[in-house]
């Protein structure tokens, strides 16, 4: 292989935000591929290419990365409409449906790429599905702590598939805690999940799901890189 898993990502990343210009606010993504676009933002407002950026984080993380390369930060009370947003995804099927959130942040990222111009999802193409959730990977699910055993059962019940608590690496007592105080459970379908946005709304249905990390319709452009090239996609 030429490319290593991350120098795709990069490449991805690194031609998303030729996307971005000066003036623009940007919703910054979260996660090892997001990451790298950031980076390059920070780099191109250092070097004086880019001016006046305003970056929206969709994660405590990706806030403190923004802050230490110097992009001023807003939020969507702030800035409700965001021009663009970049960030990575965990599957991509091929009319562009997501899986996010195995890094935790669905909530904030859903929030604030529903109310942006133009999403761009980047990827290398390991992520790339044939369907959503049928991939035996996990479909993470935001609930909140309260009698999560029995949301988790809830789940399981409604769908036919198993539900874990996500717990903190290493330390398997304890729960993974998002930057909203909830809790995440991953759903392990046997095959896929059907209509998404049916599996979507029932989830939702669920007293104590929070949000799901099925993004159905969002992303506007998609990035692939892979050891042919770089292939960019509009919706
Ligand atoms: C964060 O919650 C996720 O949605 C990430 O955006 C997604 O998991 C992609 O992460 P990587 O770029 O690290 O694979």
């Amino acid at each position: 292989l030429i490319f290593t898993q991350d120098e795709l990502k990069k490449i991805a990343a690194y031609k998303a935000v030729e996307f971005v210009e000066s003036g623009m606010v940007i919703g910054l993504g979260t996660g090892s591929t997001a990451k790298h676009a950031i980076d390059r933002i920070g780099e191109l407002l250092h070097q004086g290419k880019l001016s006046n950026i305003i970056g929206i984080p969709t994660s405590k993380q990706t806030q403190h990365q923004a802050f230490c390369l110097g992009i001023p930060v807003s939020d969507i009370e702030t800035h409700p409409v965001v021009d663009l947003a970049i960030d990575g995804a965990d599957e991509v099927d091929p009319d562009m449906n997501l899986v996010k959130g195995r890094g935790g942040s669905l909530l904030r990222e859903k929030m604030i790429e529903s109310c942006c111009k133009k999403f761009v999802v980047i990827v290398d193409e390991s992520k790339l599905v044939e369907y959503v959730g049928g991939s035996g990977l996990a479909m993470p699910v935001e609930i909140v702590p309260f009698c999560w055993k029995f949301t988790a059962k809830k789940l399981e019940s409604l769908f036919g598939c198993v539900a874990k608590l996500r717990v903190v690496m290493n330390k398997l007592d304890d729960p993974y805690v998002t930057d909203n105080g909830n809790y995440i459970i991953d759903l392990y379908f046997k095959k896929d999940v059907g209509d998404l946005r049916v599996a979507g709304d029932a989830m939702l249905r669920v007293a104590g799901v929070v949000e799901h990390g099925m993004f159905i319709d969002m992303a506007t452009t998609l990035i692939v890189a892979g050891e042919f090239g770089v292939t960019l996609r509009n919706k």
